[in-house]
């Protein structure tokens, strides 16, 4: 078993601490919030991840897991992972200064023979400068590893646990097999290639799972139109082993911290260096579309939306997190605001003061049945489980008129129907008539 040491400890360096505790290493965690070390020196994660509470507990508690807030003197471990932000630029680049500043710091501390490992996603192209920094220095030389991760947030203890793939960039394949060597109780697939192919691994990743979303919500405009249902279609292609069954739900679009950001990066990185990136552009775009459908879905239901009441249900980007970054709910939210709507937002673990500081003007309520009351149309906006095993009866009994508008097409619509809700959902049938004739027609010219 190993020492190494996690600079960064946001969702990427908690979870990835954590996981490498319970494999057995010795972890040693630097991260400049000291609120955050004492959260997670105290065995408690400061974000909602289910299991991460008890695997830092564990940790702690065996002493192979610690925090603090400033670097030590010099780094006993010799592989140290680099897990601080790239947050995105005003120009939708990802800006690397705290990548820098991290190395930085950590190079000045490392033992001969050490390895920096590069977790955090970076521009193509950083590994190298991180190399070059390295030279230049002429501090202690390391070598430099890039291992992307492919954690969703949610369920990132078991991804980390039960990896498709292990990514490790370097030229330097001594390094290469450290760095795998601490991931071997898991017996994953290690993918070796150079540096540059590692970071665009991830970012190439991250931008196919955007299109496959964005594909199948174009999609589903499309099933609406012509009166299919692009639920059935997902699962007909899914079939297909080409193309697989994740990633095909139609619904509001992807948000969250990874994809918006990521494929804003790589469609930038791309158009500085004279490639022409319509693809991501489109898929970004079909993106903010779909929450420009919702609202139109909502007005059509209630009619005028100045003054309507409207509940959103899930504030989260996705069930099972508490992260609102660029979450379609509270996007929807805040375009329902700008047409005068009055929105109530429940969210089962999202504290109410940061959607109300994301979305100022918003109300938020304690309970499904407090946001419902006297709404003229609820929004399903998250998945959680919770709203699908809701009593709908219930919610019918408190509404000022019984709409229902799933944007996650979660929800079963016989159940919705026999709660007497009008029930509209994303590229379904029942959410509109069937297509008129005369568009049958048209397509039958155009075939
Ligand atoms: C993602 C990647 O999956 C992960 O590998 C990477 O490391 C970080 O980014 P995450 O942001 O946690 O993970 O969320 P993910 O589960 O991938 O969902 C992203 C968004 O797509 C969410 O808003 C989700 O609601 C949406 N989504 C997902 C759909 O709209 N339809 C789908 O079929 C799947």
């Amino acid at each position: 078993m190993s020492r190494i040491a996690v600079i960064g400890c946001g969702y990427v360096g908690a979870v990835s601490a954590a996981c490498f505790a319970h494999l057995g290493h010795e972890v040693e965690c630097v991260d400049t919030d000291p609120e955050r070390v004492a959260l997670l020196d105290a065995g408690r994660s400061p974000i909602h991840e289910p299991g991460l509470d008890e695997l830092l507990r564990t940790g702690v508690a065996a002493g192979r897991l610690s925090f603090r807030s400033t670097y030590p003197d010099r780094f006993a471990a010799r592989i140290v992972f680099i897990a601080v932000n790239t947050p995105e630029s005003q120009e939708g680049a990802a800006d690397i200064r705290a990548v820098r500043d991290a190395v930085t710091a950590v190079a000045a501390r490392l033992q001969p023979g050490s390895i920096i490992v590069n977790k955090s996603t970076v521009p193509i192209g950083t590994g190298d400068l991180v190399v070059g920094m390295a030279r230049r220095s002429g501090q202690c030389p390391f070598a430099v590893v890039s291992n992307p991760e492919f954690l969703r947030e949610g369920s990132a203890i078991s991804d980390f646990m039960n990896p498709d793939r292990i990514v490790l960039g370097s030229d330097d394949r001594v390094a290469i097999d450290r760095v795998a060597d601490l991931y071997g109780p898991l017996e994953a697939h290690v993918q070796r290639v150079d540096i540059r192919t590692a970071e665009m691994i991830k970012y190439a990743s991250n931008a196919f799972l955007a299109t496959k979303i964005s594909f199948i919500n174009e999609i589903a405009a499309i099933c609406e139109a012509l009166g299919a249902d692009v639920a059935e279609v997902a699962r007909g292609m899914g079939m297909d082993s080409r193309i697989g069954h994740q990633f095909l739900s139609a619904g509001l679009g992807w948000g969250g911290s990874c994809f918006p950001k990521d494929v804003k990066a790589l469609a930038h990185m791309a158009a500085v260096h004279g490639a022409h990136p319509q693809l991501l552009r489109s898929v970004m775009e079909i993106n903010r579309d779909q929450q420009f459908r919702a609202l139109q879905k909502v007005r059509e239901a209630v009619g005028v939306l100045d003054d309507a009441r409207v509940a959103i249900l899930g504030a989260s980007f996705k069930a099972n997190t508490d992260d609102i970054r660029n979450s379609p709910a509270l996007a929807l939210a805040s375009l329902l605001q700008l047409e005068g709507a009055r929105v109530t937002v429940y969210d089962p673990v999202v504290q109410a003061r940061r959607v109300q500081d994301a979305v100022p003007g918003v109300a938020v309520a304690a309970s499904v049945l407090e946001a419902a009351r006297d709404a003229e149309a609820v929004v399903l906006a998250t998945d959680w489980l919770e709203f699908q095993l809701l009593d709908w009866q219930a919610v019918a009994r408190v509404v000022a008129r019984p709409v229902v508008i799933d944007a996650r097409n979660a929800l079963e619509p016989r159940t919705l129907a026999a709660a007497g809700f009008e029930y509209r959902c994303i590229g379904r049938p029942g959410n509109k008539q069937r297509p008129a004739p005369a568009a049958l027609e048209q397509l039958e010219v155009s075939a």
